[in-house]
Formats: structure tokens, sequence, C-alpha cells
């Protein structure tokens, strides 16, 4: 949530920080600001809505200056008006900041009794205050700065400038991430929420560390950690590419990112299956996969789902007992974990908060941590015993598509691996399974050719108020993915359910207004859900039959449409039946003319509770 950057710069910073504020945005989009020094004072320029209001400020007013922050905002603490978007500053020193400062109003109320009078909602604006308290008190800017960290409480990371220091930034990292980045050579210097915000001025990075503030100078850095000693963080070489999170000839990120998916599950098979023998290995890991009494996968949203088909898998293949929740349930239900337990955690940005301390629970619990992460250089990777990492690459659209794809690929690849260390499966059913994962990059070709049909039927959907995703099986949290992407992007309400479960209270919904949408692959589970079909079916309700040929010409003639994809084994159908789940919602909500890349109030990187 909220993106920031800092640029201590040689010429103008303005247009960069807005350059980098749009690689940003994807971490919210609500209001944005940039600040600069000019002649020595700080200046600002802010604007409530999508970056664009703020660009144009800009071009309306200018602003010069060669060290600046910016900020693009989701709001926490105040709404999306121009006054609560950051910078915050006083006569001082402005800051921005990403996450939120728990004891903000104790601080501000003792602040109120100095003398300081805010203007905002904000708990960020308590920051500058402070560090205004202190450097009225005589002390400088780093010290001051020093002093108001210790007193601030909460998950952070801030970017801040001073009146009269054209060259000093200072960040600072509590729980959020933060980068340090190097200049190519001219003593440029960079702050930034993640390597997307500087890929095209920079790939060397330092990524600090939980705790670490960091003052900057032209061509200098030093880093502290939490107790205020000088540290040594490596610079690391950013593999992400401004090429890489450009649209291409797509109209929305989504799109282009829901075509990478052959592509990008291809690659993250490729660091999985072995070239000569086509078997699934997985890295060395710290602990032995036979000797786990129980898996505990925790994730939010899309990447729950993600753990939920994992769940299924590794319980029929590997038959291991897996306990799964929704991270900000498990962190606080202070679950018993058996003793030698591995805990799974799937995140695509590796920053979900929630996660995080679900993670840091489980440690305390003495699990393996274990995370399948798509941000190699995250908070969650960082803290994991090992990671298993999704190739997918940037993922910009804020609804999750070849994160999750990528992500099954994984745990598809882990569930054999553990199948094997526990003596679960035959080599027989290994192989059939390892081939067909490696078929499911050129299945997933098959399944994009049928856009154009997914596109007519979302004229249908469009006009519903309701819809209904029935799946059984690992279809189930295919089903609930699927209602996921059609309320997150296109607004209608959307429920997913099992499909066994409809008679329990959902059939009481079924009108003929409320598109059913059935995920049905020939598994071994297809009668009972053709069942289920029937039953919406006989009630009206109009269904769209997602299956393959034969499937299609079992049922076909029951259900109002349907979509026959291609003919694959049940282990990988989840894989695939997500994509015209991501296809049906994305036109839909194109048809709906919603902001398909930036729906409401989500943000891509959710790194408040
Ligand atoms: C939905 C979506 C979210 C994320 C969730 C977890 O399309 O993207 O539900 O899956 O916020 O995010 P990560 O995977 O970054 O932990």
């Amino acid at each position: 949530m909220c993106g920031i950057i800092g640029i201590i710069g040689k010429n103008e910073v303005a247009p960069l920080l807005i350059e980098g504020l749009r690689r940003l945005e994807y971490r919210g989009y609500d209001s944005a600001g940039v600040a600069t020094l000019v002649n020595g004072r700080i200046d600002r320029r802010r604007a409530e809505g999508k970056l664009v209001n703020l660009d144009r400020r800009v071009q309306e007013q200018p602003l010069s200056g060669t060290i600046g922050i910016g900020h693009t905002r989701w709001a926490t603490h105040g709404g999306p008006t121009e006054t609560n978007a950051h910078p915050h500053a006083t006569r001082k020193v402005a800051v921005v900041h990403n996450g939120i400062i728990e004891n903000y109003q104790d601080l501000k109320a003792e602040l109120e009794g100095h003398d300081h009078l805010f203007e905002t909602e904000t708990d960020t604006e308590v920051i500058v205050h402070l560090v205004t308290y202190y450097l009225d008190r005589g002390l400088g800017p780093v010290e001051a700065t020093a002093e108001a960290l210790k007193r601030l409480e909460g998950a952070f990371s801030l970017a801040l400038i001073f009146a009269g220091e054209h060259d000093l930034m200072i960040g600072a990292r509590r729980g959020t991430p933060l980068a340090v980045g190097y200049g190519n050579g001219n003593g440029e210097m960079y702050l930034a929420s993640d390597a997307f915000a500087l890929a095209p001025l920079t790939n060397r990075l330092t990524y600090l560390e939980d705790g670490d503030w960091v003052v900057l100078n032209q061509g200098n850095v030093v880093v502290r950690n939490a107790t205020g000693e000088q540290v040594e963080r490596p610079i690391k070489l950013s593999a992400v590419s401004g090429a890489m999170i450009g649209k291409g000839e797509h109209r929305h990120f989504m799109l282009k990112e829901i075509y990478e998916q052959p592509q990008v599950i291809g690659d993250t098979l490729n660091a999985f299956v072995q070239a000569t023998t086509g078997h699934i290995t997985l890295p060395d890991l710290p602990f032995d996969l036979a000797a786990i009494p129980r898996v505990t996968v925790v994730a939010c949203g899309t990447a729950f789902y993600a753990g939920m088909v994992a769940k299924y898998w590794l319980e029929q293949i590997a038959r291991v007992p897996v306990e799964l929740d929704i991270a900000s349930e498990f962190r606080y239900r202070e679950a018993p974990m058996p003793e030698g337990g591995l805990a799974l955690f799937i995140s695509q940005s590796g920053e979900t908060l929630d996660t995080l301390e679900a993670l840091r629970y489980a440690k305390r619990q003495k699990q393996h941590i274990l995370s399948v992460i798509n941000v190699a250089e995250s908070t969650i990777s960082r803290e994991s015993d090992a990671v298993l990492s999704t190739l997918a690459g940037p993922e910009i659209g804020v609804a999750s598509t070849k994160a999750f794809t990528t992500q099954l690929t994984v745990l598809a690849c882990f569930a054999i691996a553990v199948a094997r260390a526990r003596g679960t499966i035959t080599r027989e059913q290994e192989a059939e399974m390892s081939t067909a994962l490696r078929e499911v990059p050129a299945r997933a070709v098959d399944v994009l050719n049928h856009d154009e049909r997914l596109r007519q039927l979302a004229h249908d959907v469009s006009e519903a108020r309701d819809a209904l995703y029935l799946g059984r099986g690992t279809s189930y949290p295919i089903a609930l993915e699927g209602a996921l992407k059609l309320k997150e992007i296109s607004y209608i309400h959307a429920e997913g359910y099992a499909a066994g479960e409809m008679k329990h209270g959902p059939i009481a919904l079924i009108d003929e207004n409320v598109p059913i949408i059935a995920l049905a692959p020939n598994d071994v589970l297809f009668e009972k859900t053709a069942s289920n079909i029937m039953e919406a079916a006989a009630r009206g309700g109009k269904v769209l039959l997602l299956s393959d040929a034969k499937g299609v010409e079992r049922m076909g003639s029951k259900v109002t449409w349907t979509v026959t994809l291609p003919e694959v084994h049940a282990f990988v159908a989840p894989i695939l039946y997500a994509i015209p789940m991501q296809l049906l919602a994305y036109h839909t909500a194109v048809i709906k003319g919603t902001d398909v890349d930036q729906p409401r109030n989500l943000a891509k990187s959710v790194t408040v509770e």
C-alpha cells in the first residue's frame, strides 16, 4: 500500500519522481504528491485521485529542485483528499510514508501541547511535527530523525527531506519495504518502495533490513540498524527492467499478464523440471519432507485460493495432513502447531503484512518456514527458511492472474516432491503427473484461444447484479477465485461455492438473472457436479458450463452456455481452468467500463493489517 520514492539528483527531479510514481501507482492510487527543495525551501504539489491529476498540476505549476520525494497513496487514516495527500511537511521537514503510525494519537496530543498545529487527519503528519520538535530544540536533521524514530510505533517506511539541506535525505524501514538505489556513477541517490520504481534509473539496489534507517548524500550512504549501529548491507543487481513493466500491445496490464501465462508458467516449471529426465526436483531444503507431521498453509486473497488447491493436492497425493487459513485470522488464532511441522506461506508481493506476521508466529512455534514468493527480495522471502520462487515477473494489474497460476505450478511441483519423499505415489503416477504439468504451457495457449468466446459471454455476465461460481474438489478454489476476480474488477457481486453445498442455502438465490458459472473438468467428480448443475438449471438458473469436449457433450444441452476447454489431466485442471475465470472477469469489467488495472479501493501490496 502506498508507494514512496526519493531522489537526490543533479538535474530537476520532479519529472523523475512522477515517472517513478507511475510505476508505483499499483500500490495505491487515491492521491499523490511530490515535494522538492526550491532555494532551500520545501515546496509541494499534491492532487486528489489518480496520478494524472498530479502530473497536470505539476505541468500547470512546475516544481524545480534537484532533491525531492514523492508518494502515491492508499488511504488509511483520513480520506483521499488533497490535504491528506503526502508529502506532509512543516517549514523544516517533509516526509512520505507507507504504513501506519499506531501511536499517532498520543504523539499528536503531546505535540499539540507544545503548540504544534496539525492540518490533516493523517497519522503521517505526526512524523514531521515530531522531527520538527527535535529540530527546534537544536538537534541536527540526522539526530532529530533518530530521536523521532525511537518514538514511532507501527509498521512503516519513510523518506524525509529537510529545508536548506540540498544534499541530505533520510529513509527508514520498519515492517514495510524500502530500497536504496545508486545512480550510475554521477552521485545520484534514490530511495523507493520497490525496484520497479527505479527500474529506468538504476538496477543497483540495497534492500534495507527491518529496523534499518539510512542517511543519503550524493554518492554516499550510511545505514544504521535499529540499535543505531552502522551496518553494511549488500548492493544487489535488480533483474527488473523498465521494459518488463510496460503494457506492450495490450490495452491493460491485466490482459498482458493473462497472455503471459504460457511463458511464465513454462519459466517457473523449468526451474523444477530436470532437463534430462523430466523429473520434478526441488532445491535443497533445510528440512526433511518425509518427516513432516503436518503442513499449515497460510496466505491472503488469491494466494489463499492457491493454497487451498495445494491442500487438495498435498492431502490426496502426498497423504500429509494440511491445515489452511487466511493470514489475518491465523495470526491471532493462537493455533497450536506440531513440533517439526511445516508452515507454507504464499504471496506474490512477499510483503503482505498479515502473511508476514503469520510467518513470524509460525517461527515462534518452531515450524520450518517455506514460502512461495514472486518478488525475490521481499521481506517474506528473507524471513523464510526456504523459498520456492514463482517466475511470473512483475505483476502490475491489481487483480492477480499470472502470479496465481505460477503459484499453482510451484505448488503442484511441491506436492509431487512431498509425495515422492513420503513414498505415496508410484513412479508411473509421478511420471504421468509430471508429463501433465509439462504440457500446461501449451494447453494454456489453447485456453487463451477461447478469449473471443469469453468476451461474448461477458456481455451476458455484465448485465447481472450477482453471479454464482460452482466447482468441486480442486475446482472449488478456482470457483472462489473466479468470483473474487469478477467482484474486484467489475464490481458485480459474486460468490464461489462448493457445488455440493448449494442446496444448503445459496440455491435460494437462483433465478434467470443470476448467471451460474460451473467449473466441471472431466474428473472423478464430474457426475456429482453435473447433478448440481441440473439442480440449478431445473430452477431456472442460466448456467455457463466450462468443461472439456466430453463434459460439454454430456451436459451441453442442459445448460445455457458452454466453453469447451482442452482435455487435461485432472491434476493440472485447476491451473488451466483459472485462465477463463480471469478472461471472463476482464471482459466483463471492460464492458462495464471500470478501471481494470486499478479497481476502486484496492492496492496491490497490502502492507497494513
Ligand atoms: C486478488 C489479489 C489479492 C492478493 C492478496 C495477497 O486479485 O491479488 O487477493 O492475492 O492481497 O497478496 P500477496 O500475494 O501479495 O500476498
